[in-house]
């Protein structure tokens, strides 16, 4: 597979302040790349420039296999997306639409020919003599998509362009999107902080922290290895349960320290004894039963039903977050047993926070 952005050892200084710290990155051709991450992380930053809109400090970058560091944001030919979709207001959909080809000098007919091929394809035929303030956010949103597709660039860079939108229209668009990247055969890198916004539309999940990338994989392989306890907390929701844990004697229990909470786990390899570790746990992988028949029993404290799901969190430091799924007659301040299988654990160094 061809690779269409490449990263090597980049480096971006915004004065004193280290944004993006050794960034190495291959993206291949046809690929949809999600970046993620917690606010100031440096997503924007990475994406930036990509486009040119940045210089990186140190570092090659290539695209299309030419080295891109220092040619301008107009000749390397990718095509930014933003959440503010940066419409023309004073023109009609189809004059934003064509304005970038116009601009190139192609003429007239072929502009408009051109701009209601791509409305075709984004459901905005009907919305071309619109101006933007006559439109809903959807729809500016699919129209600042139009503008980046109509001028076929070697990749698309999104950011965030679905966070204006309200939660329903969000997830209607997350699918838009990756459809219409299917269709296009586009490589496509999209900025969130939303994880699941990343797992579902991505190929490719980049998880970044300060600057650095801390994890990248298949969405899967993230959510069922994360190389440590940033991620793993990162990835998923409701959130991976940590629980402050040491290794006992026999090198092979585990005695959980869950506030007034004790429990045993018994893991299927062997530890140094007295070793401090954090268990991760993720919460579709506790299981309820009666008081004594689990574990460990924890009381409730919260009971919170979704309809198809319920979780139940319990009253325990740190909190522990057990899952019954299906419809439950569980209620706070009873006794639940739990019931954790050892080969559903994640385990980390307690110093560290890297994977055991
Ligand atoms: N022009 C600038 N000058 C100085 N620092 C900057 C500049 N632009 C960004 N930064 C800093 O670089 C870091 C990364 O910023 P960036 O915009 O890439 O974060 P982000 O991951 O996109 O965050 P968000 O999710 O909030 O958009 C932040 O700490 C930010 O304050
Ligand atoms: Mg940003």
């Amino acid at each position: 597979m061809t690779i269409q952005i490449e990263l090597r050892g980049v480096n971006k200084h915004y004065g004193s302040f280290h944004a993006l710290k050794d960034i190495d990155l291959s993206i291949a051709e046809g690929t949809f790349v999600a970046l993620v991450g917690p606010s100031g992380c440096g997503k924007s930053t990475l994406l930036r420039s990509l486009a040119g809109l940045e210089k990186i400090s140190t570092g090659d970058l290539k695209i299309a296999g030419q080295q891109m560091n220092g040619v301008p944001p107009r000749k390397r030919d990718v095509a930014m997306v933003f959440q503010s979709y940066a419409l023309y207001p004073h023109m009609t959909v189809e004059e934003n639409l064509t304005y970038s080809l116009r601009i190139r000098g192609v003429a007239k007919a072929q502009a408009k020919k051109a701009a209601a091929e791509v409305a075709a394809t984004t459901g905005l035929s009907h919305l071309l003599g619109r101006y933007p303030r006559e439109l809903s956010g959807g729809q500016r949103q699919r129209v600042a998509m139009s503008r980046a597709i109509i001028r076929h660039p070697k990749a698309f860079l999104f950011d965030e362009p679905l966070s204006n939108l309200d939660a329903a229209l969000r997830v209607h668009m997350r699918k838009e999107i990756r459809a219409l990247h299917d269709r296009l055969h586009a490589t496509s890198v999209y900025v969130t902080h939303d994880q699941i916004e990343a797992m579902t539309m991505a190929d490719h999940v980049v998880v970044m922290r300060d600057g650095i990338i801390e994890q990248q994989g298949k969405p899967l392989d993230l959510y069922d290895a994360p190389v440590n306890k940033f991620v793993a907390g990162f990835i998923g929701s409701p959130a991976m349960n940590f629980i402050p844990a040491m290794v006992g004697d026999d090198g092979k229990t585990l005695a959980l320290d869950l506030g007034t909470v004790r429990g045993i786990l018994t893991v299927d390899r062997t530890l140094q004894p007295g070793r401090k570790i954090t268990v991760g746990i993720r919460p579709e992988h506790i299981g309820i039963a009666e008081a004594g028949q689990g574990s460990f029993d924890v009381p409730v404290a919260v009971v919170e039903s979704t309809g198809f799901t319920a979780f139940i969190t319990a009253a325990t430091t740190p909190e522990l977050i057990v899952v019954e799924t299906g419809r439950s007659t569980v209620r706070p301040g009873d006794m639940v047993g739990v019931r954790i299988s050892s080969d559903q654990l994640h385990l980390f160094d307690d110093a560290t926070g890297v994977r055991v």
